[in-house]
C-alpha cells in the first residue's frame, strides 16, 4: 500500500495511518531476539520506531548501527498509557518494512562523543558531534534566536541590507585585520559592516544587517572567534539616550519573543537554560569612569599588580568577574576616545570621552558595542589623523558628512556571545556551527 512521506514533527497528525519516514538512527535498543527499538532522528524531532517479529533473514536489522540512514514504513500508533518504552513524544512507529540507505561504522561516533574532555578531538569531528542531542539543540536555539532578532528589526520597520565582506577599509583598528589579495591588490575581510550602514541611512532610514565580521584574534579565550555573526543597526536623527533605549528594546524584545508560546522552539531555550529570564528595563547604567572606580573599590588589579586607570582597556577576565558579581546587564557608557576607534562622537561636555556604550551580560561580558558617530566633516578628518589613518580610501564615508549630515548612531551585537548569555553556555564554540578560532579552520 502507498504511504505518505512525513517528517517526525508531523507524526501526531498521522495517527493510525501508514507513513514513510526517512532519517538517521539516533539510538538503538534491543529487547530479546525479536524486538528492536530505533530512536529515529530527522532534524525535526525524534520518534521511537519498533521493529517486531524479526526473522533471522532480516540479518541487517541485527547489525544496524547508530547514525545509519534508513527508510521506515509503518503505522503511527499512540503509545499505550503507562507504556514502559521510554519514547520521546506520545507516538511510535510500528514498522512493517524498512530499508537501510547507508550504514555507519559501529562504535565510531560513541568514541568521539564520549571523549568530551578532548576539545581538539571534539572540534576536529564537529561534523559528527553536531548530530548529538545537546549540540543539535544549541544549533536549533541559534536558528530561533537569529529568526527572532531579524523579526524584531523588521517589526520596528528597519530595512535589511547586505554590505560587502571584502573591503578596503579598517573599522576597529589594524591589529585584528585579516589581509587578502584581491586581484593583485591588498584587501581585508570586514571587521564590521557599520561604516556601510552609516552610508545607507540617507537612502533607507533605519537599517540593519546580519553579516559575518572577521577579527584576527591572536589569543584563545572563551568568547573570541575569528569569524562571528554580527547583528548591526544604524539610525539617523537619534540622540545617545535614544540609542541606549534601542539597545534595551532589542534585548528585551528578543527575550519576550522567545517566551511567546507561539514560538514552540522557545521551549528549547528553557530546556537548555532553565534560568533564562527577560532582564528588566531600564538596565543599570555606569560610566566608564564609574567602572574604573568600582574596580578600585573592589580591589581588582591589572596583571602588573596596579589599579586600572581611565585610559586602560579592562581585561576580559576582570570584566567577566565584575559583571558576574553585579549579575545583571549593564550599559557601560562614555569610554575614553583614546581606547576607542576613530568614528565615535566626542562628548560635548568632555572631548576626551565618547558617546559610546558597551552592553555587558553576566556569564559573557561585552555582548554589544555601540556609539554615536562623528557627523562633522572636519572633526572626522581630525579623528583620522589622530588615529594615524590615511583618509583617502574612506572618501565615501567622509562624503556622508558633506551630503546632508545628521546626528546618527548604531550598535553591533555578537550573535554567538548573545547565545552564550541566553543559553548559559561555557564556551563560544558551543554557540557556533564550525568555529573559527586561533589556528583552526577545519572542518
Ligand atoms: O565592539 P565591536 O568591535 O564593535 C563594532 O564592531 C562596531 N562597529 C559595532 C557597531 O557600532 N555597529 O563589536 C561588536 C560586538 C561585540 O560587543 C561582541 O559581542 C562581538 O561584536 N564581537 C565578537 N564576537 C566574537 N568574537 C569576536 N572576536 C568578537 N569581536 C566582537
Ligand atoms: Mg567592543
Amino acid at each position: 500500500p502507498t504511504a505518505k512521506v512525513i517528517k517526525i514533527k508531523d507524526s501526531t497528525e498521522h495517527r493510525e495511518r501508514r507513513v514513510k519516514i526517512q532519517g538517521w538512527v539516533h539510538h538503538l535498543r534491543r529487547e530479546g531476539k525479536k524486538l528492536l527499538f530505533i530512536q529515529l532522528r530527522d532534524g525535526t524531532g525524534y520518534l521511537q520506531c519498533v521493529l517486531t517479529n524479526l526473522l533471522s533473514s532480516t540479518y541487517e536489522a541485527i547489525t544496524l548501527t547508530t547514525e545509519s540512514s534508513v527508510i521506515l514504513f509503518g503505522k503511527v500508533m499512540e503509545l499505550p498509557p503507562g507504556s514502559h518504552h521510554k519514547a520521546p513524544g506520545d507516538h511510535e512507529l510500528i514498522v512493517d518494512y524498512w530499508e537501510l540507505i547507508c550504514g555507519a561504522p559501529s562504535g565510531g561516533t560513541y568514541y568521539i562523543l564520549d571523549k568530551k574532555s578532548n576539545v581538539d578531538l571534539q572540534l576536529d569531528n564537529r561534523h559528527i558531534v553536531i548530530r548529538g542531542t545537546n549540540t543539535s539543540k544549541n544549533l536549533k536555539a541559534a536558528s530561533l534566536v537569529t529568526q527572532l532578532i531579524r523579526e524584531h528589526h523588521l517589526d520596528r520597520g528597519y530595512m535589511e541590507v547586505h554590505p560587502p565582506c571584502i573591503v578596503q577599509t579598517k573599522t576597529e583598528g589594524g591589529s585584528s585585520l585579516f589581509e587578502l589579495q584581491y586581484y593583485g591588490k591588498k584587501a581585508y575581510l570586514t571587521q564590521s559592516s557599520h561604516l556601510y550602514l552609516e552610508s545607507v541611512i540617507a537612502a533607507l532610514g533605519d537599517v540593519f544587517s546580519i553579516q559575518k565580521s572577521f577579527r584576527a584574534e591572536k589569543s584563545r579565550t572563551r568568547r573570541h572567534l575569528s569569524e562571528f555573526t554580527h547583528i548591526e543597526a544604524e539610525f539617523p536623527f537619534i540622540t545617545f539616550e535614544n540609542l541606549l533605549e534601542k539597545i534595551e528594546d532589542l534585548v528585551v524584545s528578543v527575550c519576550d519573543r522567545i517566551k511567546n508560546p507561539n514560538n514552540p522552539l522557545g521551549q528549547l531555550v528553557f530546556e537548555i537554560n532553565p534560568d533564562f529570564r527577560t532582564p528588566r528595563r531600564p538596565f543599570k547604567r555606569m560610566s566608564y569612569t564609574e567602572v574604573i572606580q568600582y574596580l578600585k573599590d573592589n580591589n581588582f588589579k591589572k596583571s602588573d599588580g596596579t589599579f586600572y586607570k581611565l585610559e586602560d582597556d579592562i581585561s576580559e577576565g576582570t570584566e567577566r568577574t565584575m559583571i558576574n558579581k553585579i549579575n545583571e546587564p549593564i550599559l557601560v557608557c562614555r569610554f575614553p576616545a583614546a581606547i576607542k576607534p576613530f568614528y565615535m562622537k566626542k562628548c560635548s561636555d568632555d572631548p576626551q570621552l565618547t558617546e559610546s556604550v558597551d552592553l555587558l551580560m553576566p556569564g559573557v561580558g561585552e555582548n554589544l558595542g555601540a556609539s554615536m558617530r562623528i557627523d562633522n566633516y572636519d572633526e572626522l578628518i581630525k579623528a583620522f589623523i589622530e588615529k594615524k589613518i590615511e583618509p583617502s580610501t574612506y572618501y565615501w564615508y567622509s562624503d556622508q558628512r558633506k551630503f546632508g549630515s545628521c546626528a546618527h548612531g548604531g550598535y553591533g551585537l555578537g550573535l554567538e556571545r548573545f547565545l552564550i548569555w541566553i543559553l548559559n553556555l561555557d564556551h563560544i564554540c558551543d554557540a557556533c556551527l564550525y568555529p573559527r578560532i586561533l589556528d583552526r579552520y577545519k572542518p
